[in-house]
């Protein structure tokens, strides 16, 4: 509880602090709790910050509205009806749709270890009740701001894929190419064992490979005839500026190797670092052997498509000359076989898509 001395500056806080100095859309709360008149008491102490509140008297109700509407912030008590508070925040923390939803956790039982146990199942903040009516809108502003910024940043992600497709279809003529390089680059990680973090960076590194070439112009992009010398290093730059313009977002970190590594050869002859053998990352290694044969099998403005079979033909004459992983190759050419029948592969990969945004 405040003190008498410290609640004049925390009322001038709470009333002095703009929410909409950093959000600009009304957010939405949702109250998780059994007892009525608490929810009324958090509305009521919440109600100049401008915020929607919804209300879930049980945790059941709550994962509906959660799986049904876009929430900022949660709010729930302690003690809850069904499972208590902290088995909800549990549940809550392990699904990967509400993993960063962030949460308030209100409760009226004294003592460091229900706090500590409070924390431990994920809540991101931990209030004891009653609270000063300042403190607890101080706690809620904060929270929504950072709600806010983690928002934008997820923004930033998905235009930068949004962009990279635009990139695709402008120089391949394609625009399902990323989605393809992604599955197979998965695929053959699964094979091979990967981790989860590992199969995302192969996910997001199939789309955003070459988005360096946002930078290319036209003429080169598109040339049909070979280019000069000139032309080559500009369009050798690619990888190194996708992997600038990756490199500010902290969740792609994984996939920079790919962005700088995926034109490397096996007998260094390749590009960015000249990296010889199991020097090229990977991950770079996978997503390079996918490229090539999606190139391979897909209609160009000046080639016809290969088949699947005379596609797996031409990345084993590139394996035998050293240009590729000659371990890789085959590991992949056998999953494209094993898998001939398309609906099945389509089955699976889809699976392994939802698995692994489900990761
Ligand atoms: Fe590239």
């Amino acid at each position: 509880m405040a003190s008498l001395s410290t609640a004049a500056p925390l009322a001038a806080i709470g009333e002095h602090v703009e929410l909409f100095t950093v959000l600009d859309t009304e957010p939405t709360i949702l109250l998780v709790d059994g007892v009525d008149l608490n929810r009324r008491v958090v509305k009521a102490t919440l109600n100049t910050i401008g915020a929607r509140f919804v209300e879930a008297s049980r945790p059941s109700q709550a994962f509906q509205i959660l799986a049904s509407e876009r929430i900022d912030l949660v709010v729930c008590d302690m003690f809850l009806p069904e499972v208590n508070g902290m088995e909800f925040c549990r549940k809550l923390k392990a699904d990967r749709n509400t993993q960063l939803m962030p949460v308030l956790m209100l409760t009226s039982v004294q003592g460091s270890e229900h706090e500590v146990e409070g924390i431990t199942s994920g809540a991101d903040e931990y209030l004891l009740q009653p609270s000063h009516p300042s403190v607890l809108k101080a706690r809620v502003l904060s929270m929504l701001r950072h709600k806010a910024a983690l928002d934008s940043l997820d923004e930033v992600e998905s235009i930068l894929f949004t962009l990279a497709q635009a990139v695709e279809e402008r120089d391949k003529c394609t625009s399902d190419h990323c989605q393809r390089l992604s599955y197979f680059s998965v695929e053959l990680g699964i094979r091979l064992g990967l981790s989860r973090n590992e199969l995302l960076a192969l996910h997001r590194g199939g789309y955003l490979h070459d988005i360096g070439k946002i930078g290319i112009p036209d003429s080169i992009l598109n040339k049909t005839g070979e280019l000069n010398e000139d032309e080559w290093r500009v369009m050798r730059s690619h990888v190194i500026r996708g992997e600038e313009i990756c490199r500010p977002m902290k969740s792609l970190s994984s996939v920079l190797p790919i962005i700088r590594h995926h034109h490397e050869k096996w007998d260094g002859t390749g590009y960015l670092d000249k990296l010889k053998g199991k020097d090229i990352p990977l991950l770079a290694r996978i997503l390079q052997i996918a490229d090539v044969f999606d190139a391979l099998s897909s209609e160009r403005s000046y080639k016809k498509a290969l088949t699947t079979e005379e596609a797996c033909r031409q990345l084993e004459k590139e394996a035998a000359a050293g240009w590729r992983d000659p371990e890789l190759v085959p590991l992949f050419v056998n999953m494209l076989e094993s898998e001939s029948d398309e609906s099945r592969m389509s089955r699976n990969l889809r699976a392994m898509a939802d698995g692994i945004n489900q990761s």
